[in-house]
């Protein structure tokens, strides 16, 4: 791919092109794909808690990597069904929409995703705290609801506070990785999070 901001449209273009021929609701179904072979994420996982999935290009590839996985889905959005996989509307800051979640596997899920954007404010430190609850958020519920080798995957904007986020999330988990999937635009601030093994529960995660 060419370097600068004619490589970094080219490459938007690329992968919206892509998207659109193999029939994902998403760009960003690349950057699971991506990420999902490189880091091995499906590996001996059976159940998957999906957070703001919607419209639903992560689940599409999802299903597509392995038809046999059992995904609870959550979204503040309507998303169109996809054949295996539960959806529940609601925040993923409401309690009760989690504990609906959790309902369906019996509590327990090998791994959680979320690709969390809030709605954009334009204001840019705004956006920045809002997608920061969000995936704390995922984190939080991570700790509570996976397996002793349980992961999760959530992206994060960089901006104020991430150093700080970053550090309470290696607190929590076992270990944790930085990635930045190519299907993600280089100059676009966000980032995923990979963290392995909740290492001990909040103690404010009891009261999902
Ligand atoms: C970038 S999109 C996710 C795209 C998805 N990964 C895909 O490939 O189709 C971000 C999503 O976050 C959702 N969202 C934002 N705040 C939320 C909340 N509090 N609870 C649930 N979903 C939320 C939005 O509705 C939006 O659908």
């Amino acid at each position: 791919m060419a370097r600068g901001a004619e490589g970094e449209r080219r490459k938007r273009e690329h992968y919206y092109r892509a998207a659109k021929k193999a029939g994902y609701r998403s760009r960003s179904a690349f950057k699971i794909m991506q990420m999902a072979r490189k880091e091995g994420l499906l590996r001996g996982v059976e159940t998957v808690l999906e957070l703001c999935s919607a419209p639903g290009g992560w689940t599409q590839v999802l299903r597509e990597l392995n038809g046999s996985l059992r995904i609870v889905a959550i979204d503040l959005e309507a998303m169109l069904p996809i054949e295996g996989v539960q959806f529940i509307q609601g925040s993923i800051l409401d309690d009760g929409i989690i504990r609906r979640a959790e309902g369906l596997t019996g509590g327990s899920f090998d791994l959680v995703l979320s690709d969390c954007s809030p709605n954009v404010s334009g204001h840019w430190e705004l956006d920045v705290a809002r997608q920061l609850e969000l995936a704390e958020r995922t984190f939080e519920i991570g700790n509570r609801v996976l397996g002793p080798n349980g992961k999760t995957l959530a992206k994060v904007f960089q901006g104020q506070g991430f150093q700080e986020f970053v550090a309470e999330i290696r607190s929590m988990f076992r270990t944790v990785k930085l990635i930045k999937p190519d299907a993600s635009r280089k100059t676009s601030a966000e980032i995923y999070l990979l963290a392995t093994a909740p290492i001990r529960k909040r103690s404010d995660a009891k009261n999902l």
